[in-house]
C-alpha cells in the first residue's frame, strides 16, 4: 500500500518528499494548469523534469494531451524519455468513447516498453480490461465515481478481486480524493496506491486533540523546568 501526491506544486513534492510520506506523484493537464504550468509543452516538460528529478526513483504520471492515436504514441515516447521514472498517463477511451485507447496502451507497454498508467477509470470492469491490454498502473476516480451516485469502495474492491485472481500486475491507484477518510478507506478496500491532493495529505497529520496534547506537554515541560529553578 502506498499514497502517492496528486500534485503539480513543486513546493508540495518537496514538502512531502521531505517528510518521507510519499512513494510517486501523479499529474494530468488540469492539475498541471492549476499548478501553474502554462506554456504549452515546453512547460510540462520542465515541470515533469523537475518533479521526477526530486522523487527518483519514485514513479511519475504525466499524461498525454491528445486523443489522436499517432501522436498519443508520439508524446509518449517523448514524455517517457525525459526521465527514468516517468511513465505515461493514457485515458481509458476517448471523449466520444473512441477506442483506440487501448491499443495505443497495449503498444505503448510491448512494443516500446512504456509503463502506461490508464486513467480516468470508473469501474472496476474498466480497471479490469486496462490490466489486461497491460497496464502497469489503472487509476480508478473514486470522487467522482461516489459524485456520479455509485460507491467506489464496491468498483475498488471488484477491481482487486479479479487483479489478484487473474495475477494481472496493474497496480490500482485510486484518486480524486475529496475527503480525508477516502485514503484509509481506499487502501482497506484494496487500492495499491491511493493518490491524495496535498490540502488531504496535510490535514491527514494534523488532529486538533494533538494539538491539545502537545500544547499540555510543552506547558508542562515549561512549569518542570520552572519548579527547578524555584
Ligand atoms: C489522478 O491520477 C487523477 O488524475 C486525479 O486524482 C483526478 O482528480 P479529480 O477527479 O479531482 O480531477
Amino acid at each position: 500500500m502506498a499514497i502517492f501526491l496528486d500534485t503539480g506544486r513543486i513546493e508540495d513534492v518537496q514538502k512531502f518528499m521531505n517528510m518521507g510520506i510519499i512513494r510517486g506523484v501523479t499529474t494530468n493537464p488540469s492539475i498541471l494548469l492549476k499548478s501553474g504550468v502554462t506554456g504549452g509543452p515546453a512547460a510540462i516538460k520542465k515541470r515533469s523534469i523537475e518533479i521526477a528529478n526530486l522523487i527518483k526513483p519514485y514513479p511519475l504520471s504525466v499524461e498525454v494531451t491528445t486523443n489522436d492515436p499517432p501522436q498519443m504514441i508520439e508524446q509518449a515516447k517523448e514524455f517517457a524519455g525525459w526521465a527514468e521514472n516517468i511513465n505515461v498517463k493514457i485515458t481509458v477511451h476517448g471523449p466520444q468513447g473512441e477506442l483506440d485507447n487501448f491499443e495505443v496502451a497495449h503498444l505503448l507497454e510491448k512494443k516500446f516498453d512504456i509503463r502506461v498508467n490508464m486513467t480516468a477509470i470508473m469501474s472496476a470492469q474498466q480497471c479490469l480490461l486496462g490490466a489486461l491490454a497491460g497496464a502497469t498502473y489503472v487509476s480508478l476516480f473514486g470522487g467522482r465515481v461516489n459524485n456520479m451516485g455509485y460507491n467506489c469502495v464496491e468498483e475498488i474492491r471488484k477491481a482487486r478481486i479479479v487483479l489478484d485472481d487473474q495475477q494481472l500486475k496493474a497496480k490500482i491507484i485510486v484518486g480524486s480524493t475529496r475527503e480525508i477518510l477516502n485514503v484509509i478507506e481506499w487502501l482497506e478496500a484494496g487500492a495499491h496506491i491511493v493518490t491524495v491532493v496535498p490540502e488531504l495529505l496535510q490535514g491527514m497529520i494534523v488532529h486538533p486533540y494533538s494539538k491539545e496534547t502537545v500544547q499540555m506537554f510543552l506547558d508542562d515541560a515549561r512549569k518542570a523546568e520552572e519548579k527547578l529553578k524555584a
